[in-house]
């Protein structure tokens, strides 16, 4: 049987280059297609280290919309995972329009592509900061879509539309993954996350503390109505988010979806407050992690945990790995750095 072909944009990424491992595993033929602004190549490596095969690459920025045409036209492709964004909070506030340039004008592009193409499956990267601060937790799908506290967010709902709408009226299925908080690396750490810079998020940060590269983690807030007061988030293994992919893919591919386009909420199920994840660094990699308390950071909510009940029922998809895997795995990738 002939194998699908499937196009990765923004394959060499942290979430996209652990599930172009995952693709290569199940025997998928991948093309990956990104631009390097936020990655290095040496993550193409690391993905044939640990696959033993290197996938086809292709250096490319999804602004330049006729190299997008063209390239679509020399590659016979199946299905497409569209990683490739740009997804810092804070960067998106200063420059709102190289948010809207990088995420939302490409993806029009890259869905007139595929549609002169037909190419007809599509998954989607998006986000729990569709939900902003939800009403009832944990989150299921059907919680209202709120008002984005950043361009980038809004850049997830908008992208969520456009490729809603596009389905209506085009040859075209999707599924949008929404994403809760991606942490980790692959055990091997042959690929982990590559933060350029000063890390926004917490376990980057927390392995850098642990590392001696930073003197002190800020807790951002300990007044907030959780348990010890500290916000809570669903932190999800990346290689377990990775094969949430793989069965999105795989239920398109196979026509199981029950709707042109499908949205499921990613994450463990479990929420934990920063503090637990100080503790439980600590505990999994027996080194301690100074920190203190500061001010509450600004766009941040106090808690957002996933229902995952339909990703398991639809998608057959269950996380397998806990936080202190995942904390581990981080540490060990911190320390081959
Ligand atoms: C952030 C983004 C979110 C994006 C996600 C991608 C913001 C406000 N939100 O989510 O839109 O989809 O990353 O991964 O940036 N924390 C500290 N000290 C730190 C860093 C973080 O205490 O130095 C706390 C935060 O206040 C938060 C938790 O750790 O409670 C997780 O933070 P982070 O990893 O940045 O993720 P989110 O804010 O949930």
């Amino acid at each position: 049987m002939k194998k699908n072909k499937i196009l990765v944009t923004g394959g060499l990424g942290f979430i996209g280059s652990h599930t172009v491992v995952e693709l290569l595993k199940e025997g998928y033929e991948v093309v990956i297609i990104d631009d390097l602004s936020n990655t290095r190549m040496e993550v193409l490596e690391g993905i044939k280290a640990i696959s033993g095969v290197g996938p086809e690459f292709v250096k490319l920025d999804l602004k330049e919309k006729e190299k997008v045409r063209a390239f679509f036209k020399e590659h016979s492709i199946d299905g497409v995972i569209h990683f490739a964004a740009s997804k810092a909070v804070g960067e998106s506030v200063e420059e709102p329009l190289k948010y809207y340039e990088n995420n939302i004008a490409t993806l029009v592009y890259l869905l007139q592509s595929m549609a002169e193409n037909k190419v007809s499956n599509f998954i989607f990267s998006s986000s729990c900061t569709v939900y902003g601060q939800a009403d009832e937790l944990p989150i299921t799908e059907n919680a209202p879509v709120k008002k984005a506290e950043s361009p980038y967010g809004n850049t997830k709902q908008i992208g969520e539309e456009i490729i809603q709408d596009t389905t209506k009226v085009m040859d075209l299925k999707a599924i949008a993954l929404r994403y809760f908080n991606p942490i980790g690396a692959h055990e091997s750490a042959h690929i982990g996350e590559l933060p350029l810079g000063v890390p926004q998020n917490l376990i980057p940060f927390v392995t850098q503390t642990a590392a001696g590269i930073r003197k002190e983690l800020s807790v951002f807030g300990d007044d907030y109505p959780t348990q010890d007061g500290t916000a809570v988030r669903d932190y999800i293994h990346v290689v377990d988010l990775a094969q949430a992919h793989i069965c999105a893919l795989q239920r398109l591919l196979e026509g199981k979806n029950q709707a042109k386009m499908e949205f499921f909420n990613v994450g463990t199920g479990k929420g934990s407050s920063v503090l637990e994840v100080i503790k439980a660094f600590e505990e999994a990699n027996g080194t301690k992690v100074n920190y203190k308390i500061a001010d509450r950071r600004e766009g941040d909510i106090t808690a957002a945990y996933a229902d995952t009940e339909l990703a398991n029922k639809e998608l057959g998809w269950h996380a397998k790995l806990g936080l202190k895997d995942a904390l581990s795995s981080a540490w060990k990738w911190q320390l081959k750095q």
